[in-house]
């Protein structure tokens, strides 16, 4: 009689818990939610991507959305995951200062938050931060500047120009950071001019990070201080949507020799653009890299182990130090493109072709 009533409870059990694990549509499996900012950049494109098959392969549900870069698109995209059973949140914001009250909902049901590549701000919620080391993208492209143009031998003066990212990306105030540590010292004693006078971070910020925006200010940055045949010799951008459109401001409206420009991401249209020598370099994040460790970080918390992480100090989202995992980026032209991205499978001979 015991024994029966043993198996009839055991038998009530594994199908609580099955239910319980059943928040997926059916399947069984758990779900990921992947909240992703836009599909105008292609390197966004291919986080979703990599985020998907790579989390499907390690046996989850995915539920992946694009937000076109519309904040509230975003937060009720976040609602939705949370109400249809999401067991964790992966992140990358549009705005790192606007998901606190969503955030807030997810944290009552007690789902994991992790932020992807963009740190999310003044929110307790966030669990864990996957990203590249920000600060180091800018220190490289600074460096690259730096050697280019032989300014620790003192070379000198030379004419640069600033541009950097969306200022609700707090990615953008790393990079900027970054290079500008590098380059200061120089623009204090001279050796680096910048014509315009735009330099504190507000100024030289590009609202969502958008090539046409960048064009613009560019296109206005010639008109008044290099129309008369001024040499511009540097032009420091954070990205390469915000290189593109001062690529393009630059082949039209100007005639001197053409300056240095630094990116981020090769993206394709970025990396043709260096084949030729219309951009001088970008940096490399490999997306499957920063997915895997993502992955990594989903099935640590699902099943209660440590999360890598190798950062807990850098990244307070001025709430809280988020335990952080940075990737490394790396620097990239046209001499190692090809062992970096096509030898490494990123992209094929032809798509750059
Ligand atoms: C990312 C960059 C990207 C930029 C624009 C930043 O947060 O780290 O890789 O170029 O956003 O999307």
């Amino acid at each position: 009689m015991k024994k029966k009533l043993l198996s009839v409870l055991l038998a009530a059990g594994m199908m609580a818990s099955l239910l319980v694990g059943c928040t997926a549509g059916g399947s069984g499996n758990k779900k990921v939610g992947v909240a992703m900012p836009t599909k105008d950049l292609q390197r966004w494109n291919q986080d979703g991507a990599n985020m998907e098959s790579q989390l499907k392969a390690a046996g989850y549900d995915v539920d992946l959305q694009y937000a076109s870069n519309d904040i509230n698109t975003q937060v009720t995209q976040i609602e939705n995951m949370i109400t249809s059973g999401c067991d964790v949140l992966v992140i990358a914001s549009i705005d790192g200062d606007s998901l606190g009250t969503v955030l807030e909902q997810a944290k009552q049901k007690n789902i994991p938050v992790i932020a992807y590549d963009r740190l999310i701000m003044n929110s307790d919620a966030v669990t864990y931060y996957a990203t590249f080391d920000n600060y180091m993208v800018g220190t490289k492209q600074g460096q690259y500047i730096e050697e280019q143009l032989g300014l620790k031998e003192g070379k000198g003066p030379y004419n640069m120009e600033i541009f950097t990212g969306d200022p609700g990306d707090n990615n953008a105030r790393f990079f900027y950071g970054g290079a500008m540590d590098v380059l200061n010292p120089y623009i204090e004693n001279g050796q680096i001019v910048v014509p315009s006078g735009q330099i504190d971070f507000d100024t030289v910020a590009t609202a969502n990070w958008a090539s046409d925006a960048a064009q613009s200010r560019m296109e206005a940055i010639i008109s008044s201080n290099y129309a008369n045949g001024t040499q511009l010799d540097a032009v420091l951008c954070s990205n390469d949507s915000t290189a593109f459109g001062v690529t393009n401001a630059l082949v039209a409206n100007y005639t001197g020799a053409y300056p240095i420009i630094t990116g981020q991401d090769c993206d394709i249209a970025n990396v043709k653009n260096m084949l030729a020598g219309k951009q001088s370099m970008s940096i490399f994040k490999d997306t499957r890299t920063l997915a895997s460790k993502t992955v990594e970080m989903v099935d640590a918390i699902l099943k209660g182990t440590k999360a890598p992480v190798n950062d807990e100090e850098t990244y307070n989202n001025g709430v809280k130090v988020v335990p952080s995992y940075l990737c490394e980026p790396v620097f990239a032209d046209v001499n190692n493109y090809e062992e970096l991205l096509i030898k490494s499978g990123y992209y094929k001979a032809e798509d750059l072709q």
